[in-house]
């Protein structure tokens, strides 16, 4: 499809955030927030290794492709101010989907910021990337991402039981799902 071949990520803007494309000049800021295993705690994942593996995970990222050039791997440090508050991630891909995931730091969390950031990505996605759908998965115990899905006008879609195993537990999964299109005509 012509947009995944041109497609360039642009730097967005909210009434208060900048959301600046990650770049491996992030890694330094992130490092000690990422180091902080609260961000991880409902997430597979956890804290980077080192600065270094932060850096060549960035820099993997700057290319905004998948290594088979199939998928789009969109990434977003939010500014709040001069201040790194978070990241946005987006993998989409040619059938008009996206899958969301986002992690606001520790310092900032609870003051809107993921629900000011997300929807100006989201109309992104659509406009520039030509995305209709967007998923979501999150932890049956991710109490906070629910409630911001839900805020967000997602949809919750199924159950996916065992969907992981990690930090000593069996992860139930929610996916949420959001529809862009815009409703039909009256
Ligand atoms: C889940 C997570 C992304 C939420 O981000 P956040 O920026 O704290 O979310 P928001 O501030 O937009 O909303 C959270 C709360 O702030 C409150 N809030 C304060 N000011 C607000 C404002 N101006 N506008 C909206 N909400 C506001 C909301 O009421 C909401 O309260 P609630 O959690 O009791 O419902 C964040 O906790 C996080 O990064 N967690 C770790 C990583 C993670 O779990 N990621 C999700 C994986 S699925």
């Amino acid at each position: 499809m012509p947009v995944f071949d041109t497609y360039k990520i642009e730097t967005l803007a909210t009434p208060t955030l900048t959301l600046e494309p990650l770049t491996v000049a992030h890694a330094n800021e992130l490092f000690g927030h990422l180091s902080n295993p609260a961000m991880f705690e409902f997430l597979p994942q956890d804290p980077p290794p080192s600065i270094e593996a932060l850096r060549e995970r960035y820099q993997r990222w700057e290319t905004r492709r998948s290594p088979s050039g199939s998928e789009l791997w969109l990434n977003w440090l939010i500014r709040h101010e001069s201040v790194a508050a978070g990241l946005l991630q987006a993998t989409c891909t040619k059938t008009k989907k996206a899958l969301i995931a986002y992690q606001i730091v520790t310092p900032f969390q609870r003051r809107g910021i993921a629900t000011e950031a997300i929807p100006v990505m989201l109309n992104h996605l659509h406009q520039a990337a030509a995305i209709d759908t967007v998923r979501a998965l999150v932890d049956t115990r991710n109490a906070r991402s629910i409630r911001l899905l839900e805020r967000l006008g997602f949809a919750k879609k199924r159950l996916i039981r065992d969907a992981d195993h990690f930090k000593g537990a069996a992860s139930h999964e929610f996916e949420y799902e959001l529809d862009l299109t815009p409703p039909p005509k009256q």
